[in-house]
């Protein structure tokens, strides 16, 4: 079962493993970049956009710093992370809140049709099965017909047990990650074996179409991490 967020809260509070990982690019942070910049380039009207899990929002700010953003609705659980994107997100000036809390009540709360952009970067892994289908209908109430939910996250192969996902990702966490210190290495590690629930791809895609969605793009794709673009019909 997935563990309460309170240990998720305790390692993003710390804030200079994962700035690690962003800088050494090991979750393909470029390659979102490139791929949401050149979608918002395709866009005809202003984006609203609510970020679940948004960290320091260096995603969101970077993919959409030439784009016309009218609204920006950050949550993380993270204090420290949140007074961070606080100053990220000034790039928009009274156009942007950052709220504190649950990514799933803050989205329960955010009034039908408001955005026309949902961006769940890295942070659905970390609910149950059960909370990540609540939130897929959330997803759909909140965004207008048309807009665009894109989930980003670590995806187990269909017929790949949990176990198995985690090991194969923690082994290479463990080898490859040499940006981050011995120490932050296990600490991640950790992280990933208490709190990280991957789903498979095949169940991704059955929940987000069967809530209402219809996948129109793929923003990443390798061996651990997916990223998609579902458009609400
Ligand atoms: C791996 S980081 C991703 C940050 C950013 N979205 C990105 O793509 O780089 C996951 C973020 O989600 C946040 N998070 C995880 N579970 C959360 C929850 N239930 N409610 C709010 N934030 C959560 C963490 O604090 C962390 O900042």
């Amino acid at each position: 079962m997935p563990d309460s967020f309170s240990n998720v809260k305790a390692v993003f509070e710390q804030q200079s493993m994962y700035d690690a990982v962003v800088q050494a690019d090991y979750m393909q942070h470029t390659e979102l970049v490139a791929t949401l910049a050149d979608w918002a380039r395709t866009q005809t009207v202003p984006l609203r956009i609510i970020d679940l899990g948004c960290g320091d929002a260096w995603l969101a700010t970077h993919a959409f710093r030439d784009a016309n953003v009218e609204m920006y609705r950050g949550v993380d659980v993270s204090d420290s992370s949140g007074e961070r994107a606080r100053h990220n997100t000034a790039i928009w000036p009274g156009r942007t809140e950052v709220a504190t809390g649950n990514l799933a009540d803050f989205l329960h709360k955010t009034p039908d049709a408001s955005a026309n952009v949902v961006l769940a970067s890295y942070s659905v892994h970390h609910l149950s099965s059960e909370a990540k289908i609540a939130l897929i209908a959330d997803c759909r109430r909140v965004l207008v017909p048309g807009g665009t939910f894109f989930w980003i996250d670590p995806v187990r192969n269909d017929n790949e047990s949990r176990d198995d996902y985690i090991n194969r990702l923690t082994h290479v966490m463990q080898n490859d990650w040499t940006a981050l210190t011995l120490d932050d290495r296990e600490k991640a590690c950790t992280h990933v074996r208490t709190s990280d629930f991957p789903e498979t791809g095949r169940w991704m895609f059955d929940q987000v179409q069967r809530a209402g969605f219809q996948r129109t793009a793929t923003l990443l794709h390798n061996d651990f991490f997916d990223g998609w673009a579902f458009t609400k019909k």
